[in-house]
């Protein structure tokens, strides 16, 4: 059994991967902001445990670590993420708003991932995967608009690339990820599949990470993605 951290896993993407490694029987460790209010999530089967972590927030952070104690972890998911507000274009920025986006989905991955790096360095095979996204390729142009949602995943793709690097040493894997477009609130019910579909391809790939994968962008279906 191994054990996984999973950020904002009270709904859509995060839940639905929750459900895939109880599945699977491993433990999960499952963080999300109001674990008391998170009915599905306490619905679920398996061996889970529930925390409170608010990513964007050092000091939750920081107690939520302290649950973990010296536990090895084994995979961590940092799945938590925001679209930003409405105002995200020419003429109508919500600059604070975009710092908030950038401090939800580029920082707080780093600060999870390196506030864990003990845990990990426990484990025999450890792995960082980080929700990215198609919208943050530099290699597609995918539409207008959404200026803070974009750069903060194009950003945060960069962060996990050098994060890759540095911890080769360690044997510790690190990749963005790509989810596909799923419907979940932030996706919408436009897009093209299920949360389940999404978790069970992102599941297989997490599964079966390797050293010779790590540093490089993919697509919850195992293809690798253009950065
Ligand atoms: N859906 C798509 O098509 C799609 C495509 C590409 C990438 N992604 C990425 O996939 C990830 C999951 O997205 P989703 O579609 O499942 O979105 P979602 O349904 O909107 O869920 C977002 C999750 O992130 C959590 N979250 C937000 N801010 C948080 C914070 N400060 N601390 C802890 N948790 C926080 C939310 O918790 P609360 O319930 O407390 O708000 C919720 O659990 C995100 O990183 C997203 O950018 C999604």
């Amino acid at each position: 059994m191994q054990t996984i951290v999973i950020s904002g896993a009270n709904r859509g993407i995060g839940l639905a991967l929750t459900r895939q490694f109880l599945q699977a029987g491993h433990h999960v460790i499952a963080g999300c902001r109001q674990p008391a209010e998170a009915a599905d999530l306490l619905a679920s089967l398996g061996s889970l445990e529930l925390a409170q972590l608010d990513v964007g927030d050092a000091k939750s952070v920081s107690l939520f670590c302290q649950q973990l104690g010296t536990r090895a972890v084994d995979v961590l998911i940092n799945n938590a993420g925001v679209m930003g507000g409405e105002q995200q274009g020419i003429g109508d920025m919500d600059y604070a708003d975009w710092l908030h986006t950038f401090e939800i989905n580029t920082l707080a991955p780093f600060r999870l991932a390196t506030a864990l790096l003990p845990n990990l360095k426990l484990a025999a095979r450890p792995r960082i995967a980080t929700i990215s996204s198609q919208m943050g390729a530099f290699g597609l142009e995918l539409g207008t608009g959404l200026y803070a949602y974009r750069s903060s995943k194009a950003a945060v793709s960069k962060v996990m690339q050098v994060l890759a690097q540095e911890l080769a040493a360690d044997n510790i894997i690190v990749c963005p990820l790509h989810p596909g477009w799923v419907r979940t609130d932030m996706g919408g019910q436009s897009a093209h599949i299920s949360t389940e579909a999404s978790a069970s391809g992102l599941f297989k790939l997490i599964d079966n990470l390797t050293m010779d994968q790590s540093g490089r962008f993919w697509t919850w279906e195992g293809r690798e993605h253009v950065w």
